[in-house]
């Protein structure tokens, strides 16, 4: 018997330890996931309670009394929440006299306390009541095969989605992005008409809007909380170059007048990814380009699973939101968070017609970027 600890690729051979033994430390791995459920559950509280914005605008140590009182909360509450994060090693704590003060990191600043950092982790523990409130689901989904799609997890499961790729999107986007695909950024200067399918809270249409004034720019999504946020947003902007669109409204363009698409992390999660591909074909211009981001997927479960450390998270992730997105319609392709991989895209963008496929220069922990066109 093997046993991975915690995930971190640690892989110890039990098989010396007597069975009791053995049970032991299988049971302390179960209960660890336990443990990362129940600590995911109290960094979305520190989150949403604005304890991480105090405690990286303070950052030096600080008592639970001191923290209590800059956020305005009960110090019972927030002493115990203190001692989980303590506990879990998520934040740093020492004894000072006779009581435990507290501090973040600067790693820790950035992944908990600074939205402004392309860093900043919270968005998926932002939507982590609504993707657990998905097991409720499940029961009826594994029966029937029907999943469900994005606006099961509600308004806050769209700004969650929002708060999870802006981060990243609004370091990287114009300056590291676009770059990478040859003559793009000169294309939008000079006026394009660009279409991001699967567009979410429109974050990333949003910025290039703001970007490139002489571009026009269209966001399509089904989720219509997602929808409903980005046209928020849209209002507060001032930006008159942009509309969103559902496609059961407004239809996806079908003759061939786009210059470029986008689609972020949002083919494996669609019911037709195939379709999609056609689609895109169609809507393209002769010389129009396409590019996809997805998640960044090995081609067999065996590659996936021991050479991603987040493959477990992800796999779960996949059948609380994105493969019951992909299976939210009866025969849904049902993909998931880890079902595109490279040769996979490759060829469903051949079968779609398209002649080039080029896997583009841009790092990024989870996700892999494409360029596809059709000359
Ligand atoms: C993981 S989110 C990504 C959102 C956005 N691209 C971003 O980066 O913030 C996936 C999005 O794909 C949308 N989606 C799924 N199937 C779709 C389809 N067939 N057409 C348009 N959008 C779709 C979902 O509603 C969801 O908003």
């Amino acid at each position: 018997m093997t046993l991975f600890v915690a995930n971190y690729g640690l892989e110890m051979d039990l098989s010396a330890l007597s069975k009791d033994d053995q049970r032991k430390l299988f049971a302390f791995h179960v209960f660890g996931k336990l443990e990362g459920a129940v600590t995911a559950g109290m960094i979305h509280l520190g989150d949403t309670l604005g304890l991480y914005r105090a405690m990286a605008e303070h950052r030096d140590w600080m008592s639970s009394e001191q923290l209590a009182l800059g956020v305005g909360l009960h110090e019972r509450w927030v002493r115990e929440w203190l001692h989980n994060q303590a506990a879990a090693r998520v934040i740093e704590w020492q004894i000072s006299g006779d009581a435990a003060v507290f501090r973040l990191s600067d790693a820790a600043v950035d992944v908990l306390g600074n939205e402004e950092s392309e860093h900043f982790g919270m968005g998926m523990f932002h939507r982590l009541p609504q993707t657990m409130q998905a097991l409720y689901d499940m029961p009826h989904a594994f029966e029937t095969g029907v999943g469900c799609d994005y606006d099961s997890h509600g308004p806050e499961g769209a700004v969650g989605i929002e708060r999870s790729f802006e981060p990243w999107s609004r370091a990287n986007l114009l300056t590291k992005v676009l770059p990478a695909v040859d003559g793009l950024t000169e294309q939008l200067e000079r006026g394009a008409h660009v279409v991001d399918i699967g567009c979410g809270a429109g974050s990333a249409l949003l910025m290039l809007a703001m970007a490139f004034p002489k571009s026009t720019f269209e966001g399509y999504d089904i989720s219509r909380f997602a929808l409903a946020r980005a046209e928020e947003k849209l209002r507060g902007s001032g930006l008159t170059n942009v509309a969103f669109h559902h496609p059961a409204d407004s239809p996806l363009p079908t003759s061939a007048s786009v210059d470029f698409v986008t689609t972020f992390d949002c083919i494996h999660d669609m019911t037709s990814p195939r379709r999609m591909f056609d689609n895109i074909f169609e809507m393209l211009k002769d010389d129009g380009r396409w590019l996809l981001v997805d998640i960044k997927a090995h081609d067999t479960f065996e590659a996936n699973v021991t050479a991603n450390p987040m493959a477990s998270l992800m796999y779960g992730i996949s059948v609380l939101s994105c493969m019951s997105s992909a299976m939210s319609e009866p025969d849904g392709a049902g993909l998931g968070t880890l079902g595109l991989p490279e040769s996979l895209a490759r060829s469903m963008a051949q079968d779609a017609g398209f002649t080039s496929f080029e896997r583009l220069d841009v790092d990024h922990s989870v996700n892999a970027f494409y360029e596809i066109s059709k000359s």
